[in-house]
């Protein structure tokens, strides 16, 4: 108590990837002392792609074992299953009465997701609607992401306050906790595209669950540029900076430094400490994954006593939410 409520979301659509890692898990485990966290399991918003009901069930819970041996702790953060809070769907309904056809229309990440598709699911459309459900219905104060959430957390904002301004006090106010460093790690293929669970290209990203060969094998895959210089540069060097990026990130030595450390040297040389410094810091990880995959009762227990937790807030507040617009 006293602590600000951060609420965080992931969904279980694919391997957990290094962007995730480093955009939000890591830091999500690194601030269990400074918020009162909630992570959420967001199943629900994975049913806005065509997926596979059995494959959503088995990553749900490889997603769960993930941020467990990923060092997101139980006993001091809640940890559950978005769909086993049904006050998720209700209050999101409740919220889509008052946000617009036009302000959903425009988000960035439907318009991405949809293009090109013949059919675009109407819950794709609503999903922002839901994930400030997910946010309000925990009084969360800060949602720590990625910048590819932060459109996403503005709604929430103004749909918070549209609820207050019309039904009176409800809600809480949140602000997007975003750290510059890995807040957008870029496609190993395409520097110029986030990598993201839902990319076609599965060598795109480094799953967190990569046995080092084929770490080695996408790092050295990875796209670069037509020049051999190691140097930090967004605008001209997308590719090398995201790998430069990553480097830094996972081995604690700053960018200027391993500029320093690789001048005159080839991309080769570079890749392939790349490789070594993931495949070290993964391998802590993929330990206790391994041990976590072998027990999966005490993964699934884990989530039903979380889920306990989270419904015991939820309600409260949705007694609340109804009694103020007069259900
Ligand atoms: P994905 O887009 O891979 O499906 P999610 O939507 O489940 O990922 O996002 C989970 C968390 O990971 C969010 O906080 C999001 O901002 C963060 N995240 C996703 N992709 C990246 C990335 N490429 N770089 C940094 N953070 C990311
Ligand atoms: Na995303």
């Amino acid at each position: 108590a006293g602590k600000p409520r951060a609420f965080s979301g992931i969904q279980p659509t694919g391997g957990i990837h290094l962007g995730n890692y480093l955009g939000a898990i890591r830091n999500w485990v690194l601030q269990q002392d400074q918020y009162d966290n909630i992570f959420s399991i967001v199943d629900l918003h994975a049913m806005t792609i065509p997926y596979d009901p059995r494959e959503l069930r088995q990553r749900t819970l490889e997603v769960g074992s993930v941020l467990l041996a990923a060092g997101i702790d139980p006993e001091r953060s809640i940890l559950f299953v978005q769909s086993d809070v049904r006050e998720h769907t209700e209050l999101c309904w409740i919220l889509g009465t008052l946000a617009t056809f036009g302000e959903l229309r425009r988000m960035t990440q439907f318009k991405e997701k949809s293009k090109g598709n013949e059919r675009v699911g109407a819950g794709l459309f609503f999903y922002p609607v839901l994930q400030a459900a997910d946010i309000l219905l925990y009084d969360a104060a800060v949602v720590p992401v990625g910048e590819d959430q932060k459109q996403h957390i503005e709604l929430t904002r103004d749909l918070a306050i549209r609820f207050n301004n019309t039904f009176g006090e409800t809600f809480v106010v949140p602000e997007p906790d975003i750290k510059p460093a890995g807040a957008r790690i870029m496609s190993l293929t395409d520097p110029l595209k986030k990598m993201s669970k839902s990319d076609p290209d599965p060598d795109s990203r480094i799953e967190l669950r990569d046995p080092p060969e084929v770490i080695r094998r996408k790092i050295r895959k990875a796209v670069t540029d037509s020049e051999t210089v190691i140097r930090y540069d967004e605008e001209r060097k997308p590719a090398i900076s995201n790998l430069l990026t990553i480097y830094s990130l996972l081995s604690g030595i700053p960018i200027p430094e391993l500029e320093e450390r690789y001048a005159g040297k080839g991309y080769g040389q570079f890749k392939q400490d790349l490789a070594e410094v993931i495949i070290q810091a993964l391998a802590p990880i993929q330990q206790r994954l391994e041990e976590l995959v072998a027990q999966p009762g005490i993964v699934i227990r884990t989530l039903q006593e979380g889920a306990a937790k989270a419904r015991e807030l939820a309600s409260a507040k949705m007694a609340l939410v109804r009694e103020r617009c007069g259900l």
